[in-house]
């Protein structure tokens, strides 16, 4: 079955209602509905008294209307007695202040007691619902990616460091600790990168992004552990965050899952953007099925407009459809919304549900039950469907953190940037995978790993032997800079990957705010593109020059290589640039390595396959305001609008196709 419901909180509505709720849920095709995972100060008033009546008369209402129940371990956000039991549980923040009593994910994950409580209210929960029918499954928690920075988290900090290096020599060896005198003579020394401590040694920081990577993993795990011990016949997920968030390295919170779900919201919230970037959103979905290469859930897809102390775009009418059919098309075999009514009370006030404060069904209620309608009658031949892609990027986690730590330039974004490669194959509806570093590559043609800053000697191997296969790499700047250490390699840049390339880096130069240097293409058409913060000066080797700087003292040098290596090719791009220097490449490498569109289609209309063993659905998306014709490349049956489709089809503003071949 399908799966498609709702976040719904019970607990917030008198009991009276909840029968309407769950009858109007049935009426739109609910079947499924996320609980209880804020519902801590309900499920544990007090310490060690349960109540979970409420519960279980909420899912008798639900399971009377035909839905079931994922519920969440309630620890994102803990009750004031609990955290009155540990007043130094309380979260420390980069500047020092120790977080206070008011928000929700106030505490620290790495706290003992606090976690004995964790672990207390998610067995009593599991040891309750472990045989109820009308739970189905868990989501651990919240959007993991806490951060703390107390002294309990600098002691663990000490250990993991410990258990990593094992030795203070090789810790100062590796972090080389001899300059400004930081050599540490005991692991108590070791500070954790408050802001107080001004600008910290990049491998001590690339080591505290990666500890807390794993604080949260472990915090995950516990609940888990609880879990599969109790309810073996239960899935559990969580709830993850697409490609934005980045202190958790979400491959390592995948893997102990079953799948993974995220919380997409196209039309943002803390900064209202005018218009929907679906690429941005494709990333989003391409991550989250690359995390464990396979379908995902939306645990929250948005339904109406964000909203806590600003507010945010409603969504437009049809675009909660069409994202639903996005999200599909990248992968998602389950379709959860955010939420079923807007609160009155709480911080979310304004985070606008499917129903607005009156709940009363209205203009998004009916689109929600239109798409339920649809996915009630089509949904079953959608799931499990396979993603095919032929191209990948790569996605590692200690190069974003290093990013993060180091950015560079004022004006650059590693996201963004990463976003914008992205975008150059999403927009000719080129589909990529989203790969780990460690990924088995060979099934690719075309892979692009931008600015690979902090590269180990495997994840070298791995693309050096991709390209030496025959498959077709593009390399940016700042590719092999650093060691896993965080330490400037001593090789002449890209380091490990130079004679993959064939070109190395002469030397580099920083292009300040409004500063740019043309870029000529010697390629058949004529293109343009400009080099904007990053200039890599190249001096090719056995690689051919594809593009030269006319501009600064480097006019007439190599900007752009590609290099015939093994079976295969390598392109560096030793310019960072806007748009236009990822859309030229990408077009003329996707052409060389046989890279093919899902279909040719006008710009705005996205075209993203999935395949049931030979058979393809193809999914065609109206992103914008006008009606677009494309023409099919074969004869479909459309599910949809039922009947079979050829030549050309008419998508309507905010349109959506799925077709199944043959
Ligand atoms: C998500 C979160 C939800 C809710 C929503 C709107 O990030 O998981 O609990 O807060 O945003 O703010």
């Amino acid at each position: 079955m399908y799966r498609f419901g709702v976040d719904y909180y019970p607990e917030h509505w008198p009991e009276e209602r909840w029968p309407t709720d769950a009858r109007l849920m049935q009426e739109a095709g609910i079947n499924v509905v996320r609980l209880a995972e804020f519902a801590w100060a309900r499920l544990e008033p007090r310490q060690g008294c349960f109540d979970f009546a409420w519960l279980d008369r909420a899912l008798d209402v639900l399971g009377a209307h035909g839905i079931q129940a994922i519920l969440g371990t309630p620890t994102a956000s803990a009750p004031p007695w609990v955290m009155e039991l540990f007043p130094d549980a309380f979260k420390v923040l980069p500047s020092g202040h120790r977080q206070t009593y008011g928000n929700r994910v106030n505490h620290c994950q790495t706290h003992l007691g606090f976690r004995e409580r964790g672990k207390i209210i998610t067995q009593a929960m599991a040891d309750h619902y472990r045989d109820h029918p009308g739970v189905i499954g868990w989501q651990t928690d919240n959007e993991f990616g806490s951060t703390c920075y107390c002294p309990a988290c600098q002691a663990s900090f000490q250990d993991w460091l410990r258990r990593r290096y094992g030795s203070l020599d090789a810790l100062n060896a590796a972090w080389g600790t001899v300059f400004w005198s930081h050599i540490y003579t005991a692991w108590e020394q070791i500070p954790v990168p408050l802001e107080t401590g001004g600008v910290p040694n990049p491998g001590l920081a690339l080591d505290f992004a990666r500890f807390t990577s794993d604080v949260n993993v472990a915090f995950q795990q516990e609940h888990i552990d609880i879990l599969r011990q109790t309810c073996p016949g239960h899935f559990i997920t969580h709830n993850l965050m697409g490609f934005n968030a980045e202190t958790v390295n979400y491959f390592d919170l995948a893997r102990p899952l079953d799948f993974v779900a995220w919380d997409n919201y196209p039309r943002g919230f803390w900064n209202p953007r005018p218009e929907v970037d679906p690429a941005a959103a494709a990333l989003g979905h391409a991550t989250m099925r690359g995390v464990k290469n396979q379908p995902f859930w939306l645990m929250e897809e948005q339904s109406g407009a964000g909203g806590w102390h600003y507010q945010a775009v409603t969504p437009r009418p049809g675009e909660m459809r069409l994202w639903t059919y996005q999200a599909i098309a990248h992968g998602a075999d389950g379709m959860v919304y955010f939420r079923w009514r807007t609160a009155r009370h709480g911080t979310e006030q304004y985070w606008h549900g499917v129903l607005d404060h009156h709940g009363q069904p209205r203009r998004r209620y009916a689109e929600l039950k239109r798409i339920g309608g649809e996915l009630k009658r089509i949904g079953d031949r959608l799931l499990g469907a396979e993603s095919r892609p032929e191209a990948a990027m790569l996605l590692d986690y200690d190069t974003r953190w290093a990013w993060r730590i180091q950015p560079h330039h004022e004006g650059f974004k590693y996201t963004q940037y990463y976003l914008s490669w992205f975008k150059a194959f999403h927009a000719r509806n080129i589909g990529l995978d989203i790969a780990a570093p460690e990924a088995d590559l060979s099934r690719y043609k075309l892979v692009v790993a931008p600015a690979v800053y902090v590269l180990s000697e495997a994840e070298a191997a791995n693309l050096v032997s991709f390209a030496e296969n025959g498959g077709t790499l593009i390399l940016t700047a700042r590719s092999g800079v650093k060691d896993e250490a965080n330490a400037v390699v001593d090789l002449p840049l890209p380091g490990l990957l130079g004679r993959a390339a064939g070109a190395e880096v002469e030397e580099y130069d920083l292009l300040p705010g409004g500063v740019s240097v043309p870029l000529e293409f010697k390629l058949p058409e004529a293109r343009t593109a400009e080099a904007e913060w990053w200039a890599d000066v190249l001096a090719p080797g056995s690689a051919e020059v594809l593009a030269t700087y006319a501009g600064q003292y480097y006019a007439g040098r190599a900007a752009v290589t590609v290099n015939r290596y093994g079976k295969g090719r390598v392109i560096y791009v030793g310019a960072f640039g806007g748009q236009p220097l990822q859309d030229v490449v990408a077009q003329w490498t996707a052409e060389q390595a046989g890279v093919k569109p899902a279909l040719a289609a006008p710009a705005g209309v996205e075209a993203v396959t999935r395949w049931h063993g030979e058979r393809k659905l193809l999914f065609l998306l109206n992103h914008g305001d006008a009606e677009q014709f494309v023409t099919l490349d074969g004869v479909y049956e459309d599910l949809l609008a039922g009947g079979r489709v050829e030549g050309a089809l008419r998508l309507e503003p905010k349109g959506v196709r799925v077709l199944s071949e043959g």
